[in-house]
């Protein structure tokens, strides 16, 4: 989980979150393949797979919301949640599992709440991000509003998302590879967003 530098002019942080169990399916590889085109333009990039890691639940202690106060669990989401503090933008990938996001993507947007908090300003504020969902539903407005409100609670720890790129009609690993032009639609968002 280190981010991977290339030359170097004016760095910026991209960590990509894949939420999908299928550790090398479409939601990884449209990630992948996002980053890799990023590379050529002196980032820094890691992809971090949830499916890897040892994320447990938030068990609503509310420890975190004691000023001053980590989350208690001990896992591997602090160092994540470090990572995405370090980052210019993050973009997080999950797949639909029956008509929402991965049970790990949102156990890891659970675990996000110990950097909003309730007596100052979430850590949070303003960090750009994108959501990309990846679903075998043809339609790929299927599930519009249920994607407003998942962008709509990213809105409230503090993230300016900055689009939602829903990629429907996936079942195989390389289904993706009909969506050849992903990777240059995030990068022109980054254009917009960071004035590159
Ligand atoms: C358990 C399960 C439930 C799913 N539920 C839905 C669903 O409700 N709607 C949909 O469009 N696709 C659904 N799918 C299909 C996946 O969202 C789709 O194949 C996605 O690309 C998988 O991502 P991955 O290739 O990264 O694993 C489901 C797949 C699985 C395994």
């Amino acid at each position: 989980m280190k981010f991977k530098q290339k030359e170097v002019s004016s760095i910026m942080k991209i960590l990509a979150v894949n939420g999908s169990a299928r550790d090398f399916g479409n939601s990884y590889n449209i990630l992948n393949s996002c980053l890799n085109s990023f590379d050529k333009n002196n980032n820094m990039t890691e992809l971090v797979q949830l499916s890897e890691l040892q994320i447990k639940s938030c068990t609503s202690c509310y420890s975190c919301k004691s000023p001053g106060n980590p989350c208690v669990i001990q896992d591997d989401i602090s160092t994540v949640n470090n990572k995405i503090l370090e980052s210019d933008l993050l973009i997080i990938s999950s797949p639909i599992y029956m008509w929402q996001i991965s049970a790990l993507t949102k156990i890891f947007m659970e675990r996000l709440y110990p950097l909003y908090h309730f007596d100052k300003p979430s850590e949070l504020s303003g960090k750009k991000l994108i959501l990309i969902f990846t679903q075998a539903a043809p339609d790929e407005n299927m599930f519009n509003s249920y994607f407003e409100h998942v962008k709509a609670s990213m809105i409230f720890l503090g993230f300016d998302v900055i689009d939602i790129i829903v990629v429907p009609g996936l079942r195989m690993p390389t289904d993706y590879e009909k969506f050849p032009d992903i990777p240059n639609k995030i990068k022109s968002l980054i254009g917009r967003e960071f004035l590159l």
